[in-house]
């Protein structure tokens, strides 16, 4: 794991085009649920929407030592009698993958939910190719619950996602 330092704060309205860039690459497209020429207009909105939604970027220090957005992370609260429940989304900037940013912005989200909100479940849909990703939840505590088969349409091609879970103080599951 590289040791360099990720500075974890809120996302600002200032952060927008540094989060609209990243969800234009290839690699968070091909991750994430991210359309091709996904506008600025979806951060601002996430921005404006307040509370329910805890959103969070990664910086570091560039070569000329100003603060570069490299990663994001996002925490959806459910609500009513889901209100325990949390939804989890990360990526992290192309260049800047397999550093440990997705660990350090995913350690972040998971000690909001779990220290600060209280929340007892935590949920999200990754897909089943997705190796780094489903390597990192794992070693979070997330477990595959089940798989959707040809849920996403990706470059043409319907791909399987897996729900994956993460129940705070569960009881330890008997192997089958
Ligand atoms: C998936 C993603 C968030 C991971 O973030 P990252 O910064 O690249 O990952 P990290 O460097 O923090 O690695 C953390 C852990 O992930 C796992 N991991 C990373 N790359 C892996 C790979 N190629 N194969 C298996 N596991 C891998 C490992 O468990 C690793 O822990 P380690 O330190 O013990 O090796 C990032 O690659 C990304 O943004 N991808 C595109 C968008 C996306 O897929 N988002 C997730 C949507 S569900």
């Amino acid at each position: 794991m590289n040791a360099e330092k990720l500075h974890i704060r809120a996302a600002e309205l200032a952060d927008v085009d540094a989060l609209t860039a990243m969800a234009n690459q290839p690699g968070v497209r091909h991750g994430t649920l991210r359309l091709p020429h996904t506008p600025r207009a979806l951060f601002e909105r996430r921005l404006a929407a307040g509370s329910g939604r805890h959103l969070l970027v990664g910086e570091i220090r560039d070569a000329d030592d100003a603060l570069r957005v490299v990663a994001h992370g996002a925490l959806v609260l459910r609500t009513g009698r889901m209100a325990h429940v949390g939804e989890v989304t990360l990526f992290v900037h192309d260049d800047h993958t397999a550093r440990g940013f997705g660990n350090a912005i995913l350690g972040a989200l998971i000690d909001l939910a779990d220290n600060w909100l209280g929340l007892r479940r935590l949920e999200l849909d990754v897909n089943t190719d997705n190796v780094a990703a489903i390597g990192l939840y794992r070693r979070h505590g997330f477990e595959v619950e089940g798989t959707k088969r040809g849920d996403v349409m990706r470059a043409g091609e319907l791909v399987d996602t897996h729900v994956m879970g993460r129940l705070r103080d569960a009881p330890a599951r008997v192997p089958q």
